[in-house]
C-alpha cells in the first residue's frame, strides 16, 4: 500500500497489452498488479497472463520463456506450463509434482487491448467490460494514441472526472456541468448535456462517460464533432499506474480540426493534471462543499473494488 493512497490494487480488468503488440508465440515480461508477470500467445492466438516464476527454482517465464502449442517452457529447467497455470510437461522426471502450478490471470481481448483480470480476494470476474462497434468498424479510424506512467493510482485518476471545481482553476476551462449519473454494478455513466456557440448557431452536445470498473472507461462525444476516448489504467504497483488514451473518430469526419483540438487539449490537461496527482494524499475524509462534483458518489461506487466486498 502506498504511503498517500490506504487502499490495496483493485479487483477488475485492466490493460495489459495492446493487441497488436504481442503475436502468437511471442513472450512479454509485464510488471502488473505490483507483481512480475508473464504474458504471452499461443500458437491458437490466445493471450495468456500468469506469475512470472517458475515454481521450480524460480526462473522467471517472460525472460528467455518460450511458447510451444498452447504452454509456455520455462528457459531454466524446461518445465512446461498450460495457460491455467499447471505444469504439464517435466522432461526429466517420472511425476509432475502436483503442487507444480503458478498462479493464473483470467484474460479477454476487447477493443484493441489485452485486459487481465486482478482480485485480491482470488475471485472470478464478476463484470464483464464491453467491446465497442466502433473499434472494428471500417467507418471509423484511430486518431490518437498515447500512455503516461504516473505516479499515483487509478483511482484518484478517476476521480479528475467526477471534480467540477477543479477544472477552472487546474486547466483553465469552465467548470463542468453537473453530471447525471446513474450506476449499476460495476458500470458507472455520467452523462453531461453542454452547448456551444458555433458559426452555425448554438449547438447541443452529449458527453457521456461509461466506466466498467476503475481499469476501463470510454467517452462517447456527440453534437458538434464525435469522438469515442477509450480510457484504460493499469496499476503498476501500489505508487504508480499507467493510463492509456485512445481516440476514434468516423473516417468521414468533417470535424477532424475539433478533433484535433481535442487530442491536444486532452493532452495539456493529462499534463496539468499529473503534478497535482503525484503529489497528493487521499483523505478519507475530505472536507467537501456545494458545488463540487459527485465526489463522495464516486468514492462509494469505488467500493466495491476492494476486498472484503461482494462486487455486486
Ligand atoms: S526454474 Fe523453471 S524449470 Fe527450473
Ligand atoms: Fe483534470
Amino acid at each position: 500500500m502506498s504511503r498517500e493512497f490506504p487502499f490495496p490494487i483493485p479487483s477488475g480488468w485492466f490493460p495489459v497489452s495492446a493487441s497488436a503488440d504481442i503475436a502468437p508465440g511471442e513472450v512479454r515480461r509485464l510488471e502488473c498488479f505490483g507483481r512480475e508477470l508473464v504474458l504471452f500467445r499461443t500458437d491458437a492466438g490466445v493471450a495468456q497472463a500468469l506469475d512470472a516464476y517458475c515454481p521450480h527454482l524460480g526462473a522467471h517465464l517472460g525472460v528467455g520463456g518460450k511458447v510451444e502449442g498452447e504452454s509456455i517452457r520455462c528457459p531454466f529447467h524446461g518445465w512446461r506450463f498450460d495457460g491455467t497455470g499447471s505444469c504439464v510437461d517435466v522432461p526429466y522426471a517420472k511425476r509432475i509434482p502436483p503442487s507444480a502450478r503458478v498462479k493464473r490471470y483470467p484474460t479477454c481481448e476487447r477493443n484493441s487491448f489485452v485486459w487481465a483480470w486482478h482480485d485480491p480476494d482470488e475471485r472470478d470476474p464478476f463484470f464483464e467490460i464491453p467491446s465497442l462497434p466502433q473499434v472494428e468498424s471500417p467507418g471509423w479510424a484511430e486518431t490518437f494514441r498515447k500512455t503516461w506512467r504516473i505516479r499515483s493510482q487509478i483511482q484518484e485518476m478517476g476521480e479528475n472526472g467526477a471534480d467540477s471545481a477543479h477544472f477552472p482553476v487546474v486547466h483553465g476551462s469552465a467548470a463542468v456541468p453537473q453530471a447525471e449519473v446513474s450506476n449499476k454494478g460495476a458500470h458507472r455513466r455520467a452523462t453531461q448535456y453542454t452547448e456551444v456557440d458555433t458559426s452555425k448557431g448554438r449547438t447541443q452536445n452529449t458527453i457521456e462517460v461509461n466506466s466498467f470498473g476503475l481499469g476501463f472507461g470510454y467517452t462517447h462525444f456527440t453534437g458538434i464533432f464525435e469522438t469515442i476516448s477509450l480510457n484504460c489504467m493499469a496499476p503498476i504497483d501500489s505508487e504508480t499506474s499507467d493510463l492509456t488514451v485512445v481516440f476514434l473518430q468516423p473516417r468521414e469526419s468533417k470535424s477532424r480540426g475539433v478533433a484535433k483540438a481535442i487530442c491536444k487539449d486532452l493532452e495539456k490537461q493529462i499534463a496539468e493534471d499529473i503534478p497535482i496527482w503525484e503529489h497528493k494524499r487521499y483523505h478519507d475524509a475530505p472536507v467537501l462543499c456545494d458545488g463540487d462534483g459527485p465526489i463522495a458518489e464516486y468514492r462509494r461506487w469505488c467500493i466495491q473494488f476492494y476486498p472484503g466486498h461482494s462486487g455486486l
